[in-house]
């Protein structure tokens, strides 16, 4: 016969606390079980005595007996005859300090199992990215100077949308995207970047990160080939990693990708991931000869080319090439653009340009990846476009930050010329500079740091060993007046520290 081995003590219920009753009970029975102060097959009082004897409802202790059974620590008729699982998982009963409250503390110590492909994602640290006090610091790359963003303009469009449940945004998204956002986005992929598409070609995506992980994960089984930019796009090298594509590191010289290199290194890749308008990092652009090569190349080779065309807006003289997949008439190319630098990165709006073969399939896979931007928040920023506010924006913009990168080739020429020199590039967010003498580019960065600015080393960008030294220098986000400040601020800790 089995004994009830509990203590009324064990069980003290607080009627003045604010845990329900039957919570205290279930978290204090638990506890006893996962502890084995409750041995496996032990029966407990009915329900009926223990209501009895604890001066509580019945349907608190049957409340809590019923969570404990569907969670698998009890077993038989609930109310009679109801007994401590006899096969509790070993796992569990292992776990001797759970608290009675919350949820169960990780074992302190113990490495996290994780799969191969989430260990090197995980591994890919991207350096200085996010506003750790609201605005850009000196010379944080990558980002707009969101405190131009005409704000309260775009909360009036956002507050239309979110007054009415019955507007038709408030339900699922079906994948395609806001009809009137893909039409906006067809329309000036079209005219600016002569983009040859219909807005059913385009999927609306959480930005270009969203982009590259569907297109990644849609098109490269694991261990197939995937050529990336080297030195290349860390996000994009992640979103590979992350579908199990075996990273081929082609190398960039002054005309881009380099593609006979390429093909030398690795003649079968599934995806070739470039940057042609505006290489990141290192800023240039992929000429029509290296283009045409490419295109003709991934025809033969059966290569999806995935175009990242993430800052093409910004070019402050000269025309620029347009894009790679209006040169393409074989449709091997996904194009993707972001507004993340247009208009600012927590707006988490990109797209994906897809050939008429894909769409189909990345329609119905973006609902399963749940990429898909808040239907509301598509709405907005369709009538933002078409209300010609995107336009005048990047126009305004672009004034601005003509004017700021002037400021940082000024203020470097006449700072830091000792330790480096600025490439020359037309476009973008930021310049590269290259440093000079054999300076190493994570020592200048963790200097810079700390007087308090922010330049990215390049080295991180390569998988392999670096070719350059070089420096990501942001200017976009970063009055002139700070400018030049910071610029002088830098050239003082560098010559103090004599790196
Ligand atoms: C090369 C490149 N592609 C894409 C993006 C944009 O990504 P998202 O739209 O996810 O912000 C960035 C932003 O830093 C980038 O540098």
């Amino acid at each position: 016969m089995l004994r009830t081995p509990l203590s009324l003590d064990l069980l003290a219920l607080d009627p003045q606390a604010g845990t329900p009753l039957y919570r205290q009970l279930y978290d204090a029975l638990r506890s006893a079980i996962l502890e084995g102060r409750l041995a496996a097959g032990a029966r407990l009082p009915s329900s009926r005595r223990l209501a009895n004897d604890l001066g509580v409802g019945r349907n608190t202790i049957l409340a809590a007996y019923e969570q404990l059974a569907a969670e698998g620590y009890l077993e038989g008729q609930i109310g009679a005859g109801t007994r401590i699982a006899a096969s509790l998982p070993d796992k569990l009963l292992e776990v001797g300090n759970t608290t009675t409250q919350g949820p169960e503390p990780k074992d302190a110590g113990s490495p996290v199992r994780l799969s191969r492909r989430g260990e090197a994602v995980a591994a890919i640290r991207r350096p200085g990215i996010g506003y750790e006090r609201g605005q850009a610091r000196a010379f944080q790359h990558g980002l707009p100077a969101v405190d131009q963003f005409p704000a309260a303009l775009w909360s009036r469009l956002l507050a239309r949308r979110a007054r009415d449940p019955r507007n038709g945004l408030f339900g699922y998204e079906t994948g395609a995207g806001f009809a009137p956002l893909r039409r906006a986005i067809a329309a000036h992929a079209g005219a600016a970047r002569g983009v040859v598409c219909t807005p059913d070609q385009v999927i609306v995506t959480t930005g270009a990160q969203a982009a590259l992980d569907l297109a990644a994960r849609m098109l490269v089984d694991p261990g197939e080939a995937a050529w990336m930019e080297e030195p290349g796009y860390l996000g994009a090298r992640a979103a590979l990693v992350g579908a199990g594509a075996r990273l081929v590191p082609v190398p960039v010289d002054d005309e881009g990708l380099d593609v006979a290199a390429g093909i030398a290194l690795e003649p079968a890749p599934r995806l070739i991931y470039v940057t042609p308008s505006h290489q990141y990092p290192l800023g240039v652009t992929l000429s029509l000869a290296r283009r045409l090569t490419l295109l003709d190349f991934a025809r033969r080779a059966d290569a999806w080319i995935v175009e990242d065309d993430y800052d093409s807006e910004y070019r402050y003289s000269g025309r620029p090439l347009a894009s790679l997949q209006g040169l393409d008439r074989a449709t091997r190319v996904l194009y993707m653009g972001t507004f993340s630098k247009t208009l600012f990165p927590g707006l988490k709006v990109g797209y994906l340009i897809v050939p008429e073969a894909l769409v189909d399939a990345f329609r119905a896979a973006i609902r399963l990846t749940g990429h898909i931007p808040a239907p509301i928040v598509q709405a907005a920023l369709a009538e933002f476009i078409g209300e010609g506010h995107f336009g005048t924006h990047v126009r305004r913009m672009r004034t601005i930050y003509a004017a700021r990168r002037a400021a940082l080739i000024d203020a470097a020429t006449r700072e830091l010329g000792a330790f480096l020199h600025l490439t020359p590039c037309e476009g973008g967010m930021q310049l590269v500079a290259c440093l000079k003498n054999g300076l190493d580019d994570r020592r200048v960065s963790a200097i810079a740091a700390t007087a308090d600015i922010q330049v990215a080393p390049l080295a991180p960008y390569y998988i392999g060993l670096p070719r350059l030294s070089g420096l990501h220098m942001g200017f976009a986000g970063i009055p002139e007046a700070q400018i030049a400040r910071s610029a002088k601020r830098l050239a003082t800790a560098l010559a103090d520290t004599a790196p």
